[in-house]
């Protein structure tokens, strides 16, 4: 696309009418949107029905104690057996659940229906044996391969509640996350790869079980990369043995319906993260119904989702959603070369592809020649999710990778949310870049002003939800107050997502980014008070403050200003190199900052409030805001010569 196409494409009010073909099968239809809307409940009953369950609810949702949810009331049902036996008991056990493809490059692996259900088995058994019992919580601190995969399923099955911690966070984030939902087990591996090169999953295990104790009683791991690792004897077991010698006989217990699936930590605007807690059965209905109805899922498609599995969008539509639809999909381990992912697209006849803005917005960079040479007339959907996406990106990536046929789907959710709330339909609904457009049918957002008042067209507020939805969050591991508060306080009977968002005149929904302390960074949510208290648990730094500021690929970076402390000096030549190591170290290394400045002062209110909003205009190279409200008017200028000097520096 030349420069003189794409202006084109922008400079109009653009709007992609839903292509007539998919309009004609769409699984659902536009006469959904106001069925749903007449009764929720009703809509969300077909969805659940989808589902294999051992005993039907009594009642879709009891929402007699809000915020406090509870759907399909009396109902029993196991995710791993709707993820996996019932696809073999149907006959589909020879279908391909994970074309696997590993790093290095020819390193792939396919795994069946029938060998993902006998490995879920083996692993179910393998817990059991350990001890692991309905309601105990297991850590999973994995790579993208398939075992991470058959360790969540194997949890689900017996009931015992997992927290997967992503790979690329660090041993203190994983001992954190061990400490706070009180888990027994690790499930790990010796390594991954990353960029051709193993990575050390392991030995952070081992630093993460020094700090937690005797808490972890075993740490099962297994083999990847095959690199020596530490072995504690009586501690360490490896997967291959103890999986390895179980039967694949195993008989599922059928769970409550609101038996908890998973807690899922994220980080919040304050520095401890938030154990997200999610059930089984309304969780399991929430993320099949919207992997099947906004992917427009058709039985010979081959789906991929890049996610890893390490968030949310892993666990919903890599793991969850995908497999209870008996879907045939990519796995990828490792980091994407130039045209890595166009090849698999074109190797594996990739029909449907979700994934971030980050990534597309990197594609974009290296020129559309790369993904040109590759054949992918077998995509027919593409997926946004987990940070807005640019209309110039959109336009791109609809254009470039979709070759113009694909509609794109923006999906607007979150940890929380756990299933797509705000997204076009492909067939069914319009869709313009840059613009998640409306609420699914049975999901009800809104704008609000300050006052919790809809805003007319053509304005922004902040982004509602207005009714309870099958996969919503139930609370906050351990902490129903929490919980109450992060959500549910500042307007009465409206959870509030944390998102500004604007209706444009027609009244479609645009996402305008966090309104909080929390920061997208290639679409991971990372928390400014999390990353500042990383910067002051290092001996040399006295006081810090973090902003999100925009940048042109990732979406926001992560910029830090630091008081150093007096006896500290001027920190030494290596003093920023320091202080971005040792975040990683402490939370990992998504969360590094790409510029920290070391100033003399922070701006703040006479009651000694950081204004960050001023930090923000600095990093984001603004004419500083009003300073009316500082206590010492003058620290800006000083930042500002900091900041000058350091850019000149560059
Ligand atoms: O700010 C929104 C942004 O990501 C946040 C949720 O982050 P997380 O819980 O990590 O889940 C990410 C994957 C679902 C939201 O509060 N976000 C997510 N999707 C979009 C988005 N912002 C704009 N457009 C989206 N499609």
């Amino acid at each position: 696309m030349n420069d003189q196409t794409l202006s084109n494409l922008l400079s109009e009010d653009r709007r992609f009418e839903p292509p007539a073909e998919l309009a004609a099968n769409a699984n659902v239809k536009e006469e959904a949107y106001e069925r749903a809307a007449a009764d929720p409940e009703a809509y969300w009953e077909t969805a659940a029905e989808r589902l294999d369950w051992g005993q039907k609810w009594d009642q879709v949702l009891d929402w007699t104690n809000p915020p406090f949810a509870k759907w399909f009331v009396g109902g029993t049902i196991n995710a791993s057996v709707n993820c996996a036996d019932r696809h073999v008991a149907a006959g589909n056990g020879d279908r391909v659940a994970i074309h696997w493809v590993g790093e290095p490059e020819g390193d792939t692996r396919d795994v069946t229906y029938a060998e993902l259900a006998d490995e879920v088995a083996k692993a179910a058994n393998a817990l059991t044996e350990l001890g692991v019992r309905k309601g105990d919580r297991v850590a999973i601190y994995m790579p993208m391969i398939p075992e991470v995969v058959v360790a969540m399923l194997a949890c689900a099955r017996l009931g015992a509640i997992h927290t997967v911690v992503f790979g690329g966070f660090s041993a203190d984030a994983l001992a954190s996350r061990v400490i706070d939902c009180d888990a027994r087990v690790v499930i790990t591996a010796d390594g991954g790869f990353r960029r051709g090169a193993p990575s050390a999953l392991k030995p952070a295990v081992d630093e993460a079980m020094e700090k937690v104790g005797d808490l972890v009683r075993t740490v099962l791991v297994v083999r990847r990369t095959g690199q020596d690792v530490d072995w504690h004897e009586g501690r360490d077991l490896w997967w291959h043995e103890v999986v390895g010698r179980q039967s694949t006989e195993h008989e599922p217990e059928m769970h409550d319906s609101e038996h908890p699936l998973f807690v899922m930590y994220t980080s919040g605007s304050t520095g401890k993260p938030k154990g997200i807690l999610h059930t089984t059965g309304g969780y399991l209905t929430g993320t099949s119904w919207t992997h099947w109805s906004v992917f427009d899922l058709k039985d010979d498609d081959v789906y991929w989702c890049t996610a890893d599995v390490g968030w949310i969008t892993g666990h919903s539509y890599l793991v969850y959603g995908p497999l209870a639809n008996g879907v045939t999909q990519v796995m990828f381990e490792g980091t994407p070369e130039k045209g890595s992912w166009w090849k698999v697209i074109q190797d594996y006849k990739v029909s449907i592809f979700y994934t971030a803005p980050t990534a597309i917005r990197t594609f974009m960079k290296q020129g559309r020649e790369i993904p040109d040479s590759y054949d992918m007339s077998s995509l027919r959907v593409l997926g946004s999710v987990g940070e807005p996406i640019n209309p110039e990106a959109y336009v791109w990536y609809r254009s470039v990778i979709g070759g113009d046929r694909c509609p794109v789907v923006d999906t607007w959710w979150q940890t929380e949310t756990g299933q797509i709330m705000i997204s076009p339909l492909p067939g069914v609904t319009a869709a313009k870049p840059g613009s998640a457009m409306k609420a699914l049918p049975g999901i009800s957002a809104d704008v609000v002003d300050d006052d919790a008042h809809s805003v007319p067209n053509g304005t922004g507020g902040y982004l509602v939800l207005k009714q309870p939805w099958p996969a919503m969050l139930r609370t906050l591991w351990g902490d129903d107050q929490r919980f109450k508060d992060t959500y549910w306080s500042r307007w009465e009977g409206l959870y509030f997502a944390g998102d500004g968002a604007k209706r444009d005149d027609d009244g479609d929904i645009w996402l305008l980014g966090r309104v909080d302390d929390v920061m997208n960074v290639s679409g991971h949510r990372l928390s400014t008070t999390e990353i500042e208290s990383a910067l002051v648990s290092h001996p040399k730094v006295a006081e810090a403050a973090v902003v999100g500021a925009s940048d042109e690929t990732t979406g926001q970076a992560v910029i830090a200003f630091v008081i150093l402390r007096e006896a500290a000096g001027d920190g030494g030549p290596d003093i920023v190199e320091e202080l971005r190591k040792h975040v990683a170290h402490e939370i990992g290394p998504i969360a590094k900052p790409r510029q920290i400045m070391v100033v003399p002062e922070l701006p703040k209110t006479r009651s000694g409030k950081i204004m960050r909003r001023l930090l923000k205009d600095v990093a984001e190279n603004r004419e500083i805001g009003d300073v009316t409200t500082l206590a010492d008017s003058t620290v800006m200028d000083l930042i500002k010569a900091r900041e000058a000097e350091s850019s000149s520096a560059d």
